[in-house]
């Protein structure tokens, strides 16, 4: 999965390029290059690394021109090296891909076999020798890619330049993101909304099978097919300071006290206050369809499963409908069983996590009613969906998930409050309890935030040398702890678990010694006793216990090695309080560590690889 940026217009492209990919580097970040049409021809920088690698050799030879494509990697076929980065090059084409073509061994063969000298290990520089050999056809540029295309099998976006149309970028899509952004005379397209924002708000959204030719004056959309394509613009809302630092030294740590402003957008103009109610109509099924619903059941990857893990327990106690939970790369494994009355949700942050969207496919095929809960709009997962309910978390640009978690969190309870109403099985007055707490929440979790930042950064400090952690937690704390292990591994690179708390007496107890630190999740809930058993236990064989309690539980402070308190707040609430020392921990770590918190190694923000 990769970044891709280009422009047309009267502007410098290659700062604007820059600029761009510089917000696309959480897709990938293992090389980068620009191609520019130059006075006479295509000319390419290109460097392996970071972005600031190929900016330094843009110092040295900078490149000039108003039209020009960029790209930024994460290796799928080819090794990160400078020859397999983008562009690639054939003749007077350059192309940049995000994707996988699937077909390339047997494109491969044919194209040697006709004669193309194939530099890079990459199955993108096969595009650009297919669409090269249709210029010598003949073809102009448009018709090129597109009978390029026709041989084309897999996912793309890709963005192709050629020296002799200097004027435009001609760009086509199938199954990987692609936004076109309409500028006033210059236009602009990108892999992802943020690399825009700084320049346009107004987006086209590319569908599947769809190119467009992009010039400095117009737009012009078809079908890969040829059929033209009439696209109303949309408005993006997202300010681009929303992608930004602003001040913090990390995109990560920005986003996880962005977390209580992402709650506010993410519940504005859904909590009815007034009926201690949801206003659901995003929801996409009505009244008699509530009450219809056989099964849930819930299909994301990642973080976005635990916040799933979470929804489970709430439409579970709130509106009694039977759920399951899949990992969607295991659910597309088997042939699970899918009956027309359930009700499938999706929850992806990016709406593009290719597992999540064939999971999702597959049991829409099946005859489920596909709900999604996304953050990006208009991605793939929404696109297929019967109804998004969209979360407003804003861009999340920082790979470890924070700020999307709470507001998938917030959309999973507020559906389940909603369905809870109409099937009868949540009080009138149960409900407008939690639509308050709901109401409350943004301001409690900024309290949170600063109230526990320095000591969890302190504890960070003196246990950042502990080479395993444990996380446990029972009920809705179990996906935390689940979530606190996930985030302490992917940024810190620390072995971290998670442990259903009733589960480590059955084998991961053998773990614990005097240095593992072991964080016990123990809000003042239903399951607040037994959790505080599992800490003795745990605390009997000489971990240094690190409890999560609701402030003046004096039960935990006295079993605690450390103590962090959240207040005391409704049950179906305590995730949101408790995540919040967790993503903070494993932020002090990887910072103290030194590691690069926003873009761990191996990782990038959106898998669209199988
Ligand atoms: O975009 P998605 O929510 O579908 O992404 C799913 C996972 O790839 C994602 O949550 C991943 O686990 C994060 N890096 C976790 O911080």
């Amino acid at each position: 999965m990769c970044g891709i940026v280009g422009y047309v217009g009267s502007a410098s492209s290659a700062p604007i390029l820059i600029d761009g990919l510089r917000r696309l580097e959480y897709r990938g970040y293992d090389s980068a290059g620009l191609a520019v049409h130059g006075s006479r021809a295509i000319e390419v920088r290109r460097a392996v690394g970071k972005l600031r690698n190929l900016e330094a050799a843009l110092a040295e030879r900078p490149l000039d021109g108003h039209v020009g494509i960029g790209h930024t990697r994460w290796a799928t076929h080819g090794r990160p090296s400078e020859v397999n980065a983008h562009p690639h090059v054939a003749g007077p084409i350059a192309v940049v891909h995000n994707g996988i073509i699937e077909n390339h061994l047997e494109l491969r063969r044919r194209l040697v076999a006709a004669g193309c000298t194939i530099a890079s290990d990459t199955d993108t520089e096969l595009v650009a020798h297919l669409v090269h050999l249709e210029v010598e056809r003949g073809k102009d540029l448009e018709s090129a890619v597109r009978a390029a295309l026709g041989e084309v099998r897999g996912a793309y976006a890709i963005a192709v330049l050629s020296s002799r149309e200097p004027d435009r970028i001609v760009v086509a899509k199938a199954s990987s993101p692609l936004v076109v952004g309409l500028g006033d005379g210059e236009n602009f397209c990108a892999s992802d909304i943020p690399a825009l924002l700084p320049y346009t708000k107004r987006m086209l959204f590319l569908e599947d099978g769809e190119m467009a030719v992009i010039e400095a004056g117009a737009v012009q959309v078809t079908t890969i097919a040829g059929k033209p394509v009439e696209r109303a613009p949309r408005v993006i809302d997202w300010s681009p300071v929303m992608a930004e630092k602003a001040g913090y030294k990390h995109f990560m740590l920005k986003e996880i006290f962005e977390q209580p402003r992402a709650l506010e957008d993410t519940l504005r103009g859904r909590l009815d206050r007034e009926n201690g109610d949801i206003h659901g109509h995003e929801i996409g099924l009505s009244d008699a369809d509530a009450r219809a619903i056989d099964r849930v059941v819930l299909l994301a990857c990642g973080t976005s499963h635990h916040a799933a893990l979470a929804g489970r327990y709430f439409i579970e106690a709130l509106a009694k409908v039977s759920t399951s939970v899949e990992i969607a790369s295991e659910f597309r494994g088997r042939d699970a069983v899918i009956r027309p009355g359930d009700l499938v949700i999706a929850v992806s942050q990016s709406g593009e996590t290719l597992d999540t969207l064939i999971a999702a496919k597959e049991a829409k095929a099946k005859g489920a009613k596909v709900l999604s809960i996304v953050n990006v709009i208009d991605s793939a997962i929404p696109r297929m969906s019967d109804a998004t309910f969209y979360t407003h978390a804003g861009p999340e640009i920082g790979v470890a998930s924070t700020k999307c978690f709470s507001t998938q969190v917030a959309n999973l309870l507020m559906f389940s409050i909603w369905l809870g109403r109409r099937r009868d099985t949540l009080s009138p007055a149960r409900a407008a309890e939690l639509v308050e707490g709901l109401a409350r929440l943004p301001q409690t979790m900024k309290d949170v935030l600063s109230g526990t930042r320095q000591l969890v950064a302190n504890l960070a400090r003196r246990y950042v040398d502990a080479r395993d952690v444990l996380f446990l937690g029972r009920g809705l704390s179990f996906p935390i702890a689940l979530e606190g292990a996930l985030k302490l591994k992917e940024i810190s690179y620390v072995h971290a678990e998670g442990y259903a708390a009733g589960e480590m007496k059955h084998g991961p107890i053998a773990l614990i010694d005097n240095r593992v630190p072991v964080f016990v999740l123990l809000p003042k809930d239903s399951h607040h006793e037994r959790s505080l058993s599992n800490l003795q236990e745990a605390k009997a064989r000489e971990a240094i216990v690190i409890g999560i309690a609701t402030e003046g539980d004096e039960q935990a402070r006295t079993v605690s090695d450390d103590l962090v308190e959240v207040p005391d707040i409704a049950e179906e609430l305590t995730p949101f309080l408790t995540v919040l020392p967790l993503q903070l921990y494993a932020y002090y770590v990887a910072d103290f560590k030194g590691t690069d918190v926003d873009q761990p190694r191996n990782l990038a923000k959106t898998v669209t690889v199988e």
